[in-house]
């Protein structure tokens, strides 16, 4: 029988290091996990949430019609090949939603992928009724985002020292007077602006 050949010293350092990677990969999904499943509060909050109206309720039964989910993600459900339009309402006004279900490249001032006119694949929706895109556009604005999240315009409630000493650090002088800081602006103010 043939015996077998002793490892390379390279072999033995490759399988130590590749073996101390796995040893590590596991202490560390050993320790996430449990601390994951022992935890009271979530891990990762969700930042998003809705309260409909009747006529949002009614538009989020005509969006799941229209088939909006087969690109986008919305309440847990949908497909991630468009954006996900969860707390959608917290950055866009009522107003712009409508108006981009008609005509979307206006509202964008830039050529769009797939809303617009035929043979884009989304044309359909700027030939919905009036009524079912203005109930459409109500249960958008009604997926809200928390303030500070990624989706919403307005800043975290909290007070940061952290951002404060980096603005001091690292912004202009002239951008003090140019600009105003988003915390010190209205939310009114912030949330009707159309962008
Ligand atoms: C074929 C895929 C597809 C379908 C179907 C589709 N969308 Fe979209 N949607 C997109 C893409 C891609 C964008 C980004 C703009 C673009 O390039 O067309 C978008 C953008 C949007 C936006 C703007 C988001 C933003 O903040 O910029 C809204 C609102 C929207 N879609 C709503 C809808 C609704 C409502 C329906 C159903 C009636 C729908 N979409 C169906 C692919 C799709």
């Amino acid at each position: 029988m043939k015996k077998s050949q002793p490892l390379k010293s390279g072999e033995k350092i490759l399988f130590i290091v590749f073996g101390v990677f796995f040893i590590l990969a596991l202490i560390a999904y050993i320790a996430l996990e449990s601390m994951r499943l022992t935890s009271e509060e979530p891990m990762f909050k969700a930042s998003t949430f809705f309260d409909f109206s009747e006529v949002g309720a009614e538009g989020s039964k005509i969006y799941r019609e229209a088939r909006c989910n087969s690109c986008h993600r919305a309440l847990r459900a949908g497909t991630s090949m468009g954006l996900s339009l969860d707390g959608i309402g917290s950055k866009r006004s009522l107003e712009w939603l409508e108006t981009f279900l008609i005509n979307p490249e206006s509202v964008y001032g830039a050529e769009t992928l797939d809303h617009g006119l035929p043979p884009k694949e989304a044309a359909y929706t700027g030939r919905l009724s009036e009524d079912h895109r203005h109930k459409i556009a109500v249960f958008l604005s009604e997926l809200r985002a928390d303030p500070g999240s990624s989706v919403s315009k307005r800043p975290p409630p909290e007070h940061s020292e952290f951002i404060d000493s980096m603005v001091k650090m690292w912004a202009p002088k002239e951008w003090s007077e140019k600009y105003t800081d988003i915390r010190d602006r209205p939310v009114e103010e912030i949330e009707s602006e159309s962008k």
